[in-house]
């Protein structure tokens, strides 16, 4: 059997390799596509006008090409002259341009400002790395996680405590700057129930791509449920462990930095702990929150996400022990 050339079997390769590349991108976590709710499906209805419009465009620009390859010159020296330049590079983007203006801006004000009706205010503020979420009306405050009621507008106004970042739902919601000193509004008409990923769209340092949180879109009366849950303090450790759990956070200092509703700490630079037991994750959606990864956490978090502004904190193993006790139980 002939073996073939090995420049010829590392092009393949090479090819295999690049198809894999281009096309791993096809199967995102999140797409802009997957609409959720009426905002969303206005974001992708511009996608697929512009999707359709640069389709057009091209296919006009491939048979200009192809006529101008195929066209036999003129044997008398007269051709068209600048007409295919001029109709090319000047009339049709003088008549696509303002299309495209046009369509963008009917969606942004269809979906910009504040909605109509009985809102839901929630505000988010940006930090590297993770996002502080208030529900001013409801008096809740937590951290890398915003539930919503399915079905109900949702007010957003959101800023930033240090550089600017920028809040994307793809699924849901169109990008919003966070600025510092500034608020920006944003809305979200309805959603349907699910959990959707969320992601800062923004560069904003080193681990802007770990600046990740989750959106829970939960049944109306789950929602109540929660928000019931949520605005109670903190449940009092009811076990020797637990006790010895909260005695450990406050000599580490930890409440310096994480307020823990009902307890002594009450620190501002960190996300809120009060209820982090219901939280999916930590390090604003980079690991899942289970006792593994919370103890990799606390005993060294440069392992986890490098350059967060989370000091690692030195316990013995009983001290650990106790202390991820107390926090699993901060439901
Ligand atoms: Cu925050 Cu990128």
């Amino acid at each position: 059997m002939p073996t073939r050339p090995a420049s010829v079997v590392r092009a393949r390769r090479a090819a295999v390799a690049a198809s894999v590349a281009v096309l791993g991108g096809c199967s995102a976590e999140t797409s802009v596509l997957d609409a959720a709710g009426p905002n969303a499906e206005r974001i992708a209805g511009v996608w697929w006008w512009l999707f359709w419009l640069a389709v057009v465009v091209y296919a006009i620009f491939l048979a200009a090409v192809l006529a101008a390859v195929t066209r036999r010159r003129s044997t008398t020296g007269e051709g068209t002259g600048n007409l295919p330049v001029i109709l090319g590079g000047v009339v049709l983007p003088a008549l696509v341009l303002p299309v495209v203006l046009f369509v963008n801006f009917g969606a942004l004000s269809d979906i910009g400002g504040r909605p109509p009706g009985d809102a839901l205010d929630v505000e988010v503020t940006g930090n590297r790395w993770w996002w502080e979420v208030t529900y001013p009306d409801l008096g809740i405050v937590t951290a890398n996680e915003i539930h919503i009621p399915a079905g109900r507008p949702i007010a957003f106004e959101v800023t930033s405590d240090d550089v600017i970042h920028s809040l994307w739902i793809p699924e849901l919601m169109g990008k919003i700057d966070l600025i510092p000193g500034k608020v920006n509004n944003h809305s979200l008409m309805s959603a349907e129930p699910g959990i959707y990923r969320a992601v800062c769209a923004e560069y904003c340092g080193l681990q802007h791509t770990k600046m990740q949180l989750r959106v829970i879109v939960d049944e109306p009366g789950e929602f109540d449920a929660w928000a019931a849950a949520m605005r109670r303090p903190a449940a009092s450790p009811a076990s020797q462990d637990g006790r010895r759990g909260l005695d450990v956070f406050l000599e580490a200092g930890c409440g310096s930095c994480h307020t823990i509703e009902g307890t002594p700490a009450n620190g501002e630079l960190g996300p809120a702990l009060t209820h982090l037991a219901r939280r999916r994750t930590l390090a604003a959606g980079t690991i899942p929150n289970t006792r593994g990864h919370l103890a990799g956490w606390i005993l060294n978090p440069q392992s986890v996400k490098q350059g967060a502004l989370m000091p690692p904190i030195k316990l013995l193993p009983e001290e650990l022990h106790a202390l991820l006790g107390y926090l699993e139980g901060l439901e």
